[in-house]
């Protein structure tokens, strides 16, 4: 990808390029700024900060105030990267004039430059709708977490085992029919990676994978599984590159022994007084 500030159609044209899409979950300041350091080219202010920053057990407590509030400190720290916005659950399913309120303001209040909302051909009016009026939309279908009562759980979906026969037809149905209604690109999450590539190979917008396997035109994390900034185990589909968490709970563990020890702080870590400048002895003298 380009070295320059990353644009939708940026992104849209790394498909043709064979250029892979780095992209990374973040929801505040400094994280985010590392990520664009580092050369990450989207964003994403996923609603699953109900998860790993919040502490929730699904995403489905996230709302429109919140995610608007962690885009704009994600958004402050942008230098390149493109910053995408989660619509959380609620927030565009009622009706579409609901969500194309909210995604205006992702954009608006939160900074984004695009947003994502969850779903294939059930939401594919929303995102012609949102699209329409200029707003671009990524779209996310397969394992899609703001459903995770109807699955039963946060399971792989369109396996040919184990589920309903036809779910990976369906799975496809709702790809083609997320990049007709006009969605600029596609998570594809949790889904066999056969069916990844069949997917990726059939649509003209790029697919960003999650627990998709390697032959999508991008791939997607969450951010706190990368760096291990989670005292439970990743899932099988990220790759942790380093321990945070350990990290953290070690530099917080010498830091309480230090001051339990009266070693911190320390004089280099104190202020002097200063000694009395003739100004100070005069007024002095006067009083
Ligand atoms: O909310 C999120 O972080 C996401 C990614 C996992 C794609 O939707």
């Amino acid at each position: 990808m380009e070295r320059t500030k990353v644009t939708v159609p940026g992104i849209v044209r790394a498909k043709s390029a064979s250029e892979p899409i780095v992209a990374i979950t973040a929801y505040d300041f400094p994280f985010a700024r590392i990520a664009d350091q580092a050369g990450v080219d989207v964003i994403l202010v996923g609603d699953s900060l109900g998860m790993v920053v919040q502490g929730n057990e699904t995403t489905l407590p996230v709302t429109m105030d919140e995610v608007i509030y962690h885009s704009r400190m994600v958004a402050r720290a942008r230098q390149r990267a493109l910053i995408v916005g989660d619509l959380p659950f609620g927030s565009y399913q009622v009706d579409a004039r609901d969500a194309v309120f909210n995604a205006s303001r992702l954009i608006k209040e939160g900074a984004a430059e695009a947003v994502k909302l969850e779903g294939g051909r059930a939401v594919a009016q929303t995102i012609a709708r949102i699209a329409d009026v200029d707003i671009p939309v990524m779209g996310h279908i397969g394992l899609t977490p703001q459903s995770v009562h109807r699955m039963g759980g946060h399971k792989v979906q369109g396996r040919r085992r184990g589920n309903a026969p036809g779910q990976r037809e369906r799975v496809i149905a709702d790809a083609v029919a997320v990049e007709k209604a006009g969605a600029f690109a596609v998570v594809l999450e949790g889904i066999p990676m056969d069916l990844a590539a069949e997917i990726t190979d059939r649509l003209t917008i790029p697919t960003i994978g999650i627990g998709a396997g390697p032959h999508c035109d991008g791939q997607i994390l969450v951010l706190h599984d990368v760096l291990g900034l989670c005292d439970s185990l990743a899932p099988k589909f990220a790759k942790k590159y380093a321990d945070l968490w350990g990290e953290a709970r070690g530099a917080l563990q010498a830091y309480a022994g230090e001051v339990r020890g009266r070693v911190f702080p320390g004089v280099e870590h104190s202020f002097h007084s200063l000694k009395p400048v003739a100004s100070d002895e005069a007024i002095a003298a006067e009083a």
